[in-house]
């Protein structure tokens, strides 16, 4: 059971809405009482009012929880995954009383969401992809190049993803550090999840995805979600999550170690987590310039494929597997 107060501030147009659409307001949490709810599922949570006086609203304790303490965030407004449903929509996390909304077009549920003094500077592998300009470029020939370092190809690695998360089929994916929403757009178009969440550190990956999949209508109307989280405070209920995508991402984490643990957590029992990145070396390196390769002296934090293997099966995944060519890795692994 639990009661809050909800008051309705901010009226900005979604730019996918109508001018005289109905839907415009967006919910923020602060002054009207909410009615007490009683819970009557665990992973979509529906939330049903307990009292008669807003028997007309939707109430839900939704898949995305509070970053601060991962209790599921109750939602004020349209409930589903597509953006519009997301941006209509207000959440709150009753224990930390902290209220979240979409900024732009997206859902910001990093710890700093609404800070006003307090501002959180990243390593620069992290920082390089808020730019503006590293986000226009991404998908403007900057990922493209991957190709030159044994990346085959984003059809290519799609493909191979789908493959490795068969067991997750019909399930929720979260693509994290899914930059532009290359694999999101994708994911979501394929049609074989319930539902995909694009998420990323960086606003202006995010915008710029939101841009992409505008050009769209099938992706448009998919059951995708723009959210900004950190890998390391990923904001959703331990064992919620099918999958979870990590294209080209793992070297540019503040800490893999924290990010993997953090995928391990989401997953449900019997999910898959896929990533791909740059290896420290090739089978190819030679021996002569190993030295001149180690990790302190990059910025990037490229790891070695037995490193991201101890990485995984230390956080409990089991079913390791991994492909290589040159500098790429796709690794899958299972939360047993
Ligand atoms: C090289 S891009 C990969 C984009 C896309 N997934 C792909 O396959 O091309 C790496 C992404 O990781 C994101 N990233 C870096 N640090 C992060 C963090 N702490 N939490 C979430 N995402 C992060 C960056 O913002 C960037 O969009």
């Amino acid at each position: 059971m639990a009661s809050s107060s909800m008051h309705q501030l901010s009226f900005t147009r979604h730019p996918l809405l109508p001018r005289d659409s109905r839907l415009q307001p967006r919910l923020q949490f602060s002054s009207v009482r909410f009615p007490s709810f009683s819970v009557r599922a665990s992973s979509a949570l529906a939330v049903e009012p307990d009292t008669g006086t807003q028997k007309d609203q939707t109430l839900e304790v939704e898949i995305f929880s509070c970053p601060i303490c991962y209790e599921p965030l109750l939602r004020r407004g349209p409930s589903g995954l597509n953006l519009e449903a997301v941006y209509r929509s207000g959440f709150k996390c009753k224990n930390c009383n902290k209220s979240y909304s979409s900024k732009n077009n997206f859902l910001d549920l990093t710890l700093t969401a609404g800070l006003r003094d307090y501002v959180e500077v990243k390593p620069a592998r992290t920082e390089l992809f808020r730019s503006p300009l590293v986000s226009f470029l991404y998908e403007r020939g900057w990922r493209q190049n991957f190709n030159r370092s044994g990346f085959p190809g984003q059809d290519e690695e799609f493909k191979m993803a789908q493959e490795y998360f068969k067991p997750a089929e019909g399930g929720l994916l979260v693509d994290v550090s899914c930059g532009s929403g290359l694999f999101s757009r994708k994911f979501a178009k394929s049609g074989t999840y319930s539902g995909v969440i694009a998420l990323d550190y960086s606003e202006n990956m995010l915008r710029q995805c939101y841009d992409f999949i505008k050009q769209d209508d099938a992706v448009l109307n998919a059951n995708l979600a723009l959210v900004r989280a950190d890998v390391s405070r990923l904001p959703f209920s331990s064992g919620s999550v099918d999958a979870v995508h990590a294209g080209a991402a793992l070297h540019c984490w503040p800490s893999p170690s924290n990010a993997i643990a953090e995928i391990t957590r989401v997953l449900r029992s019997g999910g898959v987590f896929v990533g791909t990145t740059f290896l420290r070396y090739t089978p190819s390196t030679p021996w002569i310039i190993l030295p001149f390769r180690q990790r302190t002296s990059q910025n990037y934090s490229y790891l070695t494929a037995e490193e991201i293997e101890d990485l995984c099966t230390s956080c409990g995944l089991t079913n390791y597997t991994r492909k290589i060519q040159q500098s790429f890795i796709m690794f899958s692994a299972q939360k047993p």
